[in-house]
């Protein structure tokens, strides 16, 4: 059956930042985001068995893409069949966003890829059978909050996200200070790798991690932002910290990144309660309530040229099916 799926990115407040087992994608530490509305990918997917290979069309161009091959050979496996696909994609992030998309990607994939086969998967499972094409995928099933939990298990099969719940979730703003759309220099999954084999801190960063979000969680529950704020930079600050003592050692910081994270000291030492937060990429996502949200997007635009406001989006979800539901 030919389903539509579509899936919104998100924000890692807490990072994933390491995996304990490359294979099956399993993380080092737990992690919790916030997935966004304006990010999104949409993708149409059947399993087809007069097809001899794979197809896969993203933004109308057929492209072969070793990341997305290797997953449907996952996926065969997880379904035990032999069907190819045919799967055709598009990424609705703004252009020039340079923002990662693998999240919705393959939480597209996932929830397609399981549909078209009319499984009827639970939300948990579908986010372990996210993990397993990107570990934030995982995350992106749920709408609003989500924590990955890392699981215990070697084989995975605890390892998937789960939603949280907070009456913070729709007071928060997310502006996205666009600083380069160029791809990245070191891919997330180069750059985790490089760091679990070489920097010393490593193992601090995993078992601080593991507090920031036993932390966050009751920060989030007393509807305390200035403390979620703390402790979610404070958190990708320390994950940054691994890149740099990594060796060789490397920075997704770039001239910009830095000026943006200074201007949003200032916006704090004015009173605007605002905080910052990185990924595998120069970009800062500064997080704030939406009272504030114009304030900091008008005071960080100059810098960068470019921002966009996101605010807590959806889970990933069904939209359209052969039979026309
Ligand atoms: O799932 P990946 O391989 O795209 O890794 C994501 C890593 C970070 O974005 C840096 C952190 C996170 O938790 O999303």
């Amino acid at each position: 059956m030919k389903v539509t799926a579509v899936a919104h990115t998100n924000i890692a407040l807490i990072k994933y930042w390491g995996k304990r087992d490359e294979k099956l994608i399993l993380p080092s530490n737990s992690s919790l985001s916030i997935t966004l509305d304006k990010f999104f990918t949409e993708t149409t997917f059947e399993w087809d068995d007069s097809q001899k290979k794979d197809v896969l069309v993203l933004n109308g161009v057929e492209r072969e893409d070793a990341k997305v091959q290797r997953y449907l050979d996952v996926l065969r496996s997880e379904f035990g069949i032999a069907s190819r696909a045919v799967i055709h994609s598009e990424n609705h992030v703004p252009t020039a966003a340079g923002l990662a998309s693998s999240a919705s990607a393959f939480a597209a994939l996932a929830v397609a890829a399981s549909a078209s086969l009319a499984r009827n998967d639970s939300k948990m499972e579908l986010s372990r059978l996210a993990r397993l094409g990107s570990g934030s995928a995982s995350r992106s099933i749920f709408g609003g909050l989500a924590i990955w939990q890392k699981g215990e298990n070697t084989d995975g099969s605890d390892s998937y996200a789960v939603p949280f719940e907070s009456e913070l979730t729709n007071q928060l703003a997310v502006v996205v200070a666009i600083v380069s759309d160029q791809p990245k220099k070191i891919s997330s999954r180069d750059g985790m790798k490089q760091t679990v084999q070489t920097s010393p801190f490593f193992g601090e960063w995993t078992k601080t991690a593991e507090l920031d979000l036993e932390l966050i969680k009751k920060a989030f529950a007393h509807s305390d932002f200035t403390q979620v704020g703390e402790i979610l930079e404070h958190n990708a600050m320390k994950m940054h910290a691994t890149t740099l003592s990594a060796n060789p050692p490397f920075t997704y910081f770039s001239q910009e990144s830095l000026l943006v994270m200074e201007a949003v000291r200032k916006l704090r030492a004015d009173g605007i309660e605002a905080y910052f937060t990185m990924d595998a990429g120069p970009n800062v996502k500064i997080v704030c309530l939406k009272q504030d949200e114009e304030k900091v997007a008008s005071r960080v635009e100059p810098l960068v040229g470019r921002v966009l406001i996101c605010h807590a989006g959806e889970g990933a979800k069904v939209i359209q099916n052969e039979n026309g539901n």
